[in-house]
């Protein structure tokens, strides 16, 4: 834990408290809280966090106004560029840049653990065809623990560390299969021979009645949504993951809460909302109507992949998305997309309106990765389950980061009251 340099003082009632200040390497100052409530018998009040800092964390960093993203200090556009997905795993896991044996090894390792158990293949049978993706994943996730059950004990560091890399290395293969299973088609193994990004295409497109070759460019481009996806500090699904983890529940259950928590269109769920939006819009003639639409207070409505709790500035991984928008669309021949093309105005429509602008509300890493995603061939229902694969890493990270911390106790809001006071049970006849 970082030493206080400096306090605060709260006055309540003529009383002082004096309250620790915390500086972090990098953001805002905290104030420690901790004690106040032995100490005065208040709570403080912050539905949403909108001002709390859950927990100590050295993994991510975001800086909101500037638009920066670090992970371990590196800048995601950096990463994003010129390493890949596995490294950032290492990268976010780890805390340093693996060395060449370093990688090889932990390539390896998470190669050797793509094959999930071949008995899940039945679990998997017992959901319904038309299920969401998300809906099966959030299952058999959650159904690891009774498949894996020798890497559980969260007290055991090799255990944790296994449970990590089985996670990261089935999470492809799991999504893949709730896509197969959707569309009817034969589950397809993974192939170890392929790099990460090229076996999740593998697994998803290859069928065995004939011969799949996966593009370099389109890999590149997988390859680099995983790497935008994986990781951002306390967001609410990371948060319901560390959650889940405070009470000492294993790994695989702590990643089906948080994928489960994903799901909302607030969240991971916006990549499909904001391609089925652009969908909807289908022509830049319309786009007046729709951002009249999400202006309109009475309207519940919002621009899908727009705005952002921390960033108050472009997302970095809007940036890079757009890019690689760009690079996938020209290589497939479509850069006349017409979603692509409503989505360029309707960015720069937004970008010119006080409405957008006085809020902050800029496009986020959800606005362009569908149109990437349903380019390469995925259907909408898939976008979501892409984006859990990816987070993955930050959760599991952050989740061993805080089974680390010796400070660790159970998360356990309080809350502001506001129902009836005691009052005695009344019979039926009576009421
Ligand atoms: N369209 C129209 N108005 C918006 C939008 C939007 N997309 N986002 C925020 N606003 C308005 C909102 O109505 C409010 O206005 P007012 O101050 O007049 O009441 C103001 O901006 C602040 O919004 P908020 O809901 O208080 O902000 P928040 O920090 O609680 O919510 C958000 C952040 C991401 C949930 C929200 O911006 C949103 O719903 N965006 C659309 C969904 C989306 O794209 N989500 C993906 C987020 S990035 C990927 C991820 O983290 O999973």
């Amino acid at each position: 834990m970082v030493e206080s340099t400096k306090s605060a003082t709260l006055t309540i009632d003529g009383k002082s408290y004096d309250l620790p200040i915390y500086s972090p390497t990098a953001g805002p100052d905290v104030i420690d809280i901790r004690k106040l409530y032995a100490q005065s018998g208040m709570f403080t009040f912050d539905p949403g966090f909108t001002s709390t800092a859950s927990c100590e964390s050295d993994i991510t960093f975001i800086d909101g106004a500037k638009g920066e993203l670090l992970h371990r200090g590196y800048p995601i556009d950096q990463l994003a560029e010129k390493s890949h997905y596995l490294e950032v795993c290492y990268l976010l896991l780890y805390g340093e840049l693996p060395t060449a044996p370093e990688m090889e090894d932990f390539e390896s390792r998470v190669t050797n653990h793509t094959m999930v158990h071949e008995q899940m293949h039945n679990f998997f049978r017992g959901f319904r065809r038309d299920a969401h993706p998300m809906a099966t994943l959030v299952g058999v996730v959650g159904a690891m623990s009774a498949f894996y059950h020798d890497s559980t004990d969260i007290n055991d560091l090799m255990q944790r560390e296994i449970a990590s890399v089985r996670m990261i290395a089935k999470l492809p293969t799991i999504a893949a299969m709730a896509y197969k299973y959707s569309i009817g088609q034969p589950f397809v193994y993974p192939r170890n021979d392929l790099d990460y990004a090229s076996n999740f295409l593998h697994m998803c497109f290859a069928v065995p009645a004939e011969s799949y070759e996966v593009n370099p460019i389109l890999a590149r481009a997988m390859d680099r949504i995983f790497t935008l996806h994986a990781d951002h500090e306390q967001n609410a699904s990371t948060s319901t993951v560390r959650l889940a983890g405070s009470s000492g529940a294993n790994p695989f259950a702590c990643v089906a809460a948080g994928i489960a928590c994903l799901w909302g269109p607030a969240h991971g769920g916006a990549n499909q909302a904001c391609l089925e939006m652009l969908q909807e819009i289908g022509t830049v003639d319309r786009i007046p109507e729709f951002i009249a639409r999400a202006k309109d207070k009475n309207d519940p409505f919002r621009l899908m992949g727009f705005g952002h709790r921390v960033y108050k500035n472009f997302d970095p991984r809007a940036t890079v998305m757009k890019k690689s928008a760009d690079e996938v669309l020209e290589l497939l021949g479509v850069e006349n997309n017409p979603t692509l093309q409503v989505a360029k105005e309707l960015e720069r429509q937004a970008l010119n309106d006080p409405y957008f602008t006085e809020k902050k509300l800029f496009p986020n890493v959800d606005f362009y990765s569908g149109i990437i995603l349903e380019a390469m061939g995925f259907p909408t229902s898939m976008f979501t389950p892409i984006f859990a694969l990816s987070r993955t890493v930050g959760w599991i990270s952050q989740w061993k980061e805080m089974i680390g911390d010796s400070q660790l106790k159970i998360g356990r809001p309080r809350q502001l009251y506001t129902g009836a006071t005691r009052r005695d049970y009344t019979d039926v006849e009576t009421r």
